[in-house]
C-alpha cells in the first residue's frame, strides 16, 4: 500500500465531554465495533474497580480517574483508528489542552439531560478557536432531557458554530421511539434492548408501521424534521472541515442505540491527516521522510521502571521501530527505541507507524514538551504548541530546608517537562506555581515526594487573570496584592489580576499599559 494510502486511511481524534456524559460508555462501544474487546466494561470501570491493568500511579488508583490522556489505537473497516483520551473538568490539566494539537478532528459528547455545562466550555471553545472540525454526539436519548431544539442552540451560542443534525429524535425518555436519519433516509426504531430496526422513508406509510406513525411523538418529530429541512441550515462538508458547522447525531451510548450509524458516518466524514505548518514552511503528511512532534511526556507509567514515554504526534512519512532521527532542537541523533503503541489499557510495541498515528517512545530525560524529530536532512520545527494560560496560583515552598537542593531540581524537571508552569515573584523571588487544574498541584506534589523526595507546601493564591505585558520595562508602583506583577520563565512580565473588577480598575487606571489575553492569542490554526 502506498504511503498516500496508508496517510489517508488515518482517523485522529480526541473524544471531549464532561464527567458522567457518557465518554467512557462511547468510546467501550468503539472498541467492541472494533473488535478490540469482547464486552463491554473493561476499559475503565470507575466504581466496579476493573481499573487495575491500567494504573500507573498510586494517585491514579486513589481518585479512580484516568490523569493523563491515554491513547488506543485500532483497525476499523479499511481505517485506522487513532483515539486520544481527554480527562476534563477538575481533572483538567495543560496536557488535555495539548492532546488537541496532536488530533485531526474531535468528537464532542453532550448529555441530553443536561446541555453543555459550564466547566466543559473552554475545552470546547479551545476546538472551536484552533478551527478542529468538531462532531457532536447528544448522548442519553433514553431518559427524559432539553428540547433537541434548545440543545441545538446552547451549541450555537456558546460555540459560535452552526449545526447540522444528521438525524433527529422521535420522542425521548420512556416516550423515545427512535430517530429520523436525514443522512441515509431512514427511521431507526428503537427497540429498548433489542436490536434496532432501519425503516426507508418510503416504507414508513406502509400499514405495518401504523402503531409508529400514529404516536404523537413520531408526529411532532416529523413536523420538527420538516421545519429544519425548510429552514434550518444546508450541510456543508466545506464548512465541517473548516470547524464552522457540527453535525450533530442524537443517541444513546448505553443502549446502544445510533452509535455504530454515527461512527461509520463519523468516519466516513472525518479528516485524514492534512498538512502541517512548520518554521520552514508546510509538510505534507505524504512526505516520505518522517517527522513529528512530542506533545506529551509521561513519566511513571510503570511504577516499577520510573520510566518516561514521550508521545509523538506523527506528521509525515514512515515511522519504524529503532530507527535515528534527528531532534531538532540541538540538531543531533536520536534513536527512537521501545516504540509503543497502546491498546485500550496494554502497550504493544509498535514497528511502524504513519503519520497520523501517535506512538509512544522511551525517554531517556532527553526530550521536551514541543520537540520536533526529522528523518531529512533540512532542519524545520512544527509550530510551538501554545502555552495554555493558567487560571490557579499557589506559591510552593520546601517544607525541609535541608532539601533545598531536591526542591529546586523537582521544580526545575516537571516544570521542563510541561506538567505545570513557574513564575517568579517580581523581587520576592517567590516561586509561583501556575496550573489550569487543581489536579496538577496533587500530581506535582505526588511527583516532589516520590521521585525527588522534596516535599512541599502550597500558599494558596487561588484563581487568577493573568495578562502578560508587552512591555519590558515597568513602573513597579503601579502593581499591588489584586494586580500580582511575576515573571515567566522566559523572563516577560506577567500580572496576577485578583478578578474581573482588579483588570478593569487596572486598565482604567493605566490605559496605556497594554495588556495581552494569551488565550485569545492562541487563536490560530494548526492546520490547513
Ligand atoms: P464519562 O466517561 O463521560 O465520565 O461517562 P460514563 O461513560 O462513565 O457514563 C456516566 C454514567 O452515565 C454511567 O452511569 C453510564 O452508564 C451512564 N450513561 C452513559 N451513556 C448513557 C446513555 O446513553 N443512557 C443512559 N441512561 N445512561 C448512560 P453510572 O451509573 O454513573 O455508572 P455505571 O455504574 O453504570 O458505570
Amino acid at each position: 500500500m502506498s504511503l498516500h494510502d496508508e496517510v489517508n486511511k488515518r482517523r485522529t481524534f480526541a473524544i471531549i465531554s464532561h464527567p458522567d456524559a457518557g465518554k467512557t460508555t462511547l468510546t467501550e462501544k468503539l472498541l467492541l465495533y472494533g473488535n478490540l474487546i469482547r464486552s463491554a466494561g473493561t476499559v475503565k470501570g470507575k466504581k466496579s474497580g476493573k481499573f487495575a491493568t491500567s494504573d500507573w500511579m498510586e494517585l491514579e488508583k486513589q481518585r479512580g480517574i484516568s490523569i493523563t490522556s491515554s491513547v488506543m489505537n485500532f483497525p476499523y473497516e479499511d481505517y485506522e483508528v487513532n483515539i486520544l483520551d481527554t480527562p476534563g473538568h477538575e481533572d483538567f490539566s495543560e496536557d488535555t489542552y495539548r492532546t488537541l494539537t496532536a488530533v485531526d478532528s474531535v468528537v464532542m459528547i453532550i448529555d441530553a439531560t443536561k446541555g453543555i455545562e459550564a466547566q466543559t466550555i473552554k475545552l470546547f471553545k479551545v476546538c472551536r478557536m484552533r478551527g478542529i472540525p468538531i462532531f457532536t454526539f447528544i448522548n442519553k436519548l433514553d431518559r427524559e432531557g432539553k428540547e433537541p431544539f434548545d440543545l441545538l442552540e446552547e451549541i450555537e451560542q456558546v460555540l459560535d458554530i452552526e449545526t447540522y443534525p444528521m438525524n433527529w429524535p422521535a420522542g425521548m425518555g420512556k416516550r423515545f421511539l427512535g430517530i429520523f436519519d436525514r443522512h441515509d433516509k431512514q427511521f431507526v426504531r428503537y427497540n429498548g434492548n433489542e436490536e434496532e430496526s432501519y425503516i426507508p422513508y418510503s416504507d414508513l406509510e406502509d400499514p405495518e408501521h401504523q402503531d409508529l406513525v400514529s404516536q404523537a411523538a413520531y408526529q411532532a418529530a416529523a413536523d420538527e424534521l420538516s421545519l429544519l429541512d425548510e429552514a434550518g441550515d444546508q450541510f456543508s462538508l466545506d464548512a465541517v472541515l473548516a470547524g464552522k458547522q457540527t453535525p450533530v447525531f442524537f443517541g444513546s451510548a448505553l443502549a446502544p442505540f445510533g452509535v455504530q450509524t454515527f461512527f461509520d458516518t463519523f468516519i466516513s466524514m472525518a479528516p485524514a491527516p492534512a498538512p502541517r505548518k512548520t518554521t520552514d514552511g508546510v509538510i505534507s503528511p505524504d512526505n516520505p521522510e518522517f517527522s513529528g512532534f512530542i506533545f506529551k511526556i509521561q513519566a511513571n507509567m510503570n511504577p516499577a521502571h520510573r520510566d518516561r514515554v514521550a508521545f509523538i504526534r506523527v506528521c509525515s512519512g514512515k515511522f519504524e521501530r529503532g530507527m535515528t532521527v534527528k531532534l531538532a532542537r540541538t540538531d543531533k541523533p536520536v534513536k527512537l527505541s521501545q516504540s509503543q503503541q497502546f491498546v485500550a489499557s496494554a502497550r504493544d510495541t509498535v514497528e511502524e507507524a504513519y503519520a497520523g498515528d501517535i506512538i509512544g517512545i522511551y525517554d531517556p530525560n532527553a526530550y521536551r514538551i514541543g520537540d520536533t524529530l526529522i528523518e531529512g536532512r533540512e532542519n524545520f520545527e512544527y509550530d510551538e504548541l501554545p502555552q495554555f494560560p493558567p487560571e490557579l496560583f499557589k506559591k510552593v515552598t520546601a517544607k525541609n530546608v535541608m532539601k533545598a537542593k531536591q526542591f529546586r531540581k523537582g521544580i526545575e524537571q516537571l516544570v521542563q517537562e510541561g506538567a505545570i508552569q513557574l513564575y517568579k515573584g517580581h523581587r520576592t523571588e517567590a516561586n509561583i506555581l501556575g496550573a489550569v487544574g487543581e489536579l496538577q498541584y496533587e500530581v506535582f506534589q505526588y511527583r516532589m515526594q516520590n521521585e525527588y523526595n522534596a516535599e512541599v507546601m502550597f500558599e494558596s493564591i487561588g484563581e487568577r487573570i493573568p495578562r502578560w505585558l508587552k512591555t519590558d520595562k515597568v513602573d513597579e508602583s503601579i502593581f499591588d496584592e489584586r494586580s500580582l506583577l511575576t515573571l515567566d520563565r522566559e523572563g516577560n512580565f506577567v500580572v496576577l489580576f485578583k478578578n474581573d473588577f482588579s483588570l478593569k480598575l487596572f486598565q482604567d487606571k493605566n490605559p496605556d499599559v497594554e495588556l495581552i489575553d494569551l488565550f485569545e492569542e492562541n487563536k490560530y490554526d494548526q492546520t490547513y
